[in-house]
């Protein structure tokens, strides 16, 4: 192909969107862009030293930038001193950003709350006192178990205020896994709520707290708060249970905050990894404070007249950096929904941007599916229904963006107008890794495009050699970088073994993750899990945990195999092959195990990891020497029958029984 053509084929696929009102006051252009990478592979610690100077206020100043002695745990800042909560509120008191709101909170019911941050900071404040009077300490860990809403935020901060490491669970866990999180943790106290609304129904949110305590091994947990969402009674064990009102809303609305150490644990949150339990993944304060405030300013070039509306929940990552710390940190104003964004219907996202004037849009492509559908049947439901001009920018996180439902969002609800910002980032990387710069980076449909600053990303061979543009490998990052996880709660060799493998040289972050980088532009698309980990409708499951969940009902099920589909609305679906104890069973008998296993699936783990289709066959595939080959099963599900090589393949003719689909 002529130079000539490949230019211009190349220009065609580029989209250059402008970023109204952009500040421009890092990123003017692709040099300046250039030019911070640069400053950051050449002299990284100075780079860092500098950003963590300039965006973070400090009550002792750091003078060692990074250590690498005991590396792969690195540690920042080291001796500097700060509190997060500080950074988020107190920082703004005094200032214009003092009687702003802070967030918009709406409830099910469409009632809004707006909340300033000089009254934010006053129920921090409130809420730190009540943990101090039951004597949680700087440390200690506190659970926190809510439905999405202001309460969450304000929970999350009142820990960071008092040094107490909060560790926040997706209130659609169950109790089985909220039990292995407060033993694992072995937290002192619970943050919860009477009940949670949630597609039109109340949920009991505090029983299930009860229900993971009365599992045992819980003495540790000497106070449950219970935030009063409405006013339905709730079990209450004297001594150790509180309501809100009988112990923060009579609270000093002052609380001085602990200085802790840069490296002090601000956080974990767990995740599933491939094998085994979930992963306790730790961050810790001052690095994962400056990054979740840097990509606020860098992927959004927040503003303050700007209204930030992320969807995800706190119970996740996203909803940590992007919710909690993000923009409260860079001062923004942002809604914050209660419930689903589909419930009662689609319409309610788009009313929502248009009541609150939401400028910068964050969400995730699962939603964008369920949007497009919607749009599709009704026009209350379409996007073109709603004034939405004061969007000024598009986001989307947590799973690749297929072009298609990228271009009708950028269209549709963008109208071309407003920069599609596809972030890539996981748990452990605190926040962003790759993404465009709004109004700077050309986009591609469905490509994140390049790293931010500082992120050294590489794309390896398996034995850890950079592999070329346009050859496929396993995305990794090769420096350490300040909101790095600094290790697993407990478990610092887990930890070395899950992201620095040796088969890698053992220095390079593993992210898990497959990669490609286009031929002509360089851009990051990645290809998904390299590992037995599946991600439906963007939340991270263990293929191994499902297992388990299903093996527990061990009257009916000989052995199972769970692998991920690909599925038109959540990206993937978990499908699950079950080898019944019995052969001689009925349909009728195998629809109701499989109602059964599903049950199971959702009171171990959560219904998000329900198994959406489930096949019932006599036998496993697997090789001579007793693996079950997944792969098999995974081009078995999409229908791609005779695409694998079957011939160490014990009995081929196994995979037949496995047709039918329940
Ligand atoms: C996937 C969520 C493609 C990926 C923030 C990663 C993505 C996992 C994208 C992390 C994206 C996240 N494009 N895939 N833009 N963002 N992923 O820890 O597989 O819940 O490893 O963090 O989501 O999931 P986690």
């Amino acid at each position: 192909m002529s130079n000539e053509r490949a230019q211009g084929l190349l220009l065609d696929r580029l989209i250059n969107s402008p970023l109204q009102h952009a500040s421009q006051s890092v990123f003017k252009d692709m040099t300046s862009y250039e030019a911070l990478c640069k400053e950051a592979q050449k002299e990284p610690e100075l780079f860092w030293s500098r950003l963590a100077q300039e965006h973070l206020q400090w009550d002792h100043p750091f003078s060692h930038v990074l250590d690498k002695s005991h590396a792969p745990f690195y540690r920042w800042f080291d001796d500097g001193a700060l509190n997060a909560s500080v950074n988020c509120l107190d920082r703004h008191l005094g200032t214009e950003c003092e009687h702003k709101v802070a967030i918009h909170f709406e409830t099910v019911d469409g009632k809004v709350t707006s909340v300033t941050y000089r009254t934010l900071y006053e129920r921090v404040c409130q809420l730190a006192n009540a943990l101090k009077e039951r004597g949680v300490e700087k440390g200690d860990r506190v659970l926190i178990y809510l439905p999405m809403g202001d309460e969450g935020v304000v929970a999350m901060l009142a820990c960071a205020r008092i040094g107490a490491i909060h560790v926040v669970v997706f209130a659609g866990f169950s109790a089985i896994a909220l039990h292995e999180r407060l033993q694992d943790t072995g937290a002192v106290a619970v943050i919860t709520a009477n009940v949670q609304c949630r597609s039109g129904r109340e949920l009991p949110l505090k029983a299930g707290v009860d229900d993971a305590i009365a599992l045992g091994g819980c003495e540790h947990v000497g106070t449950i708060l219970v935030y009063e969402r409405t006013a339905t009674a709730w079990p209450r064990q004297e001594g150790r249970d509180f309501s809100y009102a009988e112990l923060v809303s009579q609270q000093p609305t002052e609380c001085a905050p602990v200085s802790v150490s840069a490296e002090h644990p601000l956080f974990i949150l767990y995740t599933s990894g491939s094998t085994g339990k979930p992963k306790g993944v730790v961050h810790t304060t001052a690095g994962y404070l400056l990054w979740a405030k840097l990509t606020m300013l860098w992927s959004y070039d927040i503003q303050p007249s700007d209204v930030f509306w992320c969807t995800a929940d706190i119970g996740w990552i996203t909803g940590h950096t992007y919710v909690t710390y993000g923009p409260l940190a860079a001062g923004a104003t942002q809604v914050i929904m209660e419930g689903v964004p589909l419930y009662p219907d689609a319409s309610r996202v788009w009313k929502t941007i248009q009541r609150h004037a939401v400028t910068t849009f964050y969400t995730a492509p699962t939603l964008i599916r369920a949007l497009i559908k919607a749009a599709a049947q009704e026009d209350v439901y379409a996007p073109e229904s709603y004034d939405l001009s004061s969007l000024r920018l598009l986001s989307s996180v947590g799973e690749p963006i297929d072009a298609t439902a990228w271009r009708w969002f950028y269209e549709h609800v963008g109208h071309g107008r407003c920069p599609y910002v596809d972030t890539f980032f996981q748990t452990e990387t605190g926040g962003h890794v790759i993404t465009p710069i709004p109004g700077v980076t050309p986009l591609v449909p469905g490509s994140c495009t390049l790293p931010l600053p500082g992120m050294d990303v590489v794309i390896v061979d398996e034995a850890g050699e950079p592999r070329p543009w346009g050859q496929g490998g396993l995305l990794v990052i090769a420096s350490p970088w300040p909101a790095m996880a600094r290790t697993l709660w407990r478990d610092d060799e887990r930890y070395r073994q899950s992201y620095f493998p040796e088969e890698l040289g053992g220095t390079l972050y593993l992210a898990g993750d497959g990669a490609v980088r286009d031929e002509d532009t360089g851009y990051f698309r990645i290809t998904g899990r390299i590992d037995d980990v599946l991600n439906v409708s963007g939340h991270r499951l263990g293929t191994t945990e499902i297992e388990s969940a299903l093996s527990r009902l061990d009257h009916a099920v000989a052995e199972v195999a769970v692998v991920g589909q690909p599925d038109p609305s959540t990206g993937e679906a978990v499908c699950a092959f079950v080898v019944l104890k019995k052969s001689d069973y009925g349909e009728e008998v195998a629809r109701q195990i499989a109602q059964e296993l599903r049950q199971q699936v959702a009171r171990d783990i959560s219904p998000i990891a329900k198994p959406k289709f489930i096949r019932f066959g006599s036998n496993l595939p697997k090789t001579r020497s007793g693996k079950v080959m997944r792969r098999l099963l995974r081009s078995f599900a999409q229908g791609e029958k005779e695409a694998q090589d079957i011939s160490t393949l014990e009995d081929p003719s196994v995979l037949d029984h496995f047709s039918v689909i329940y």
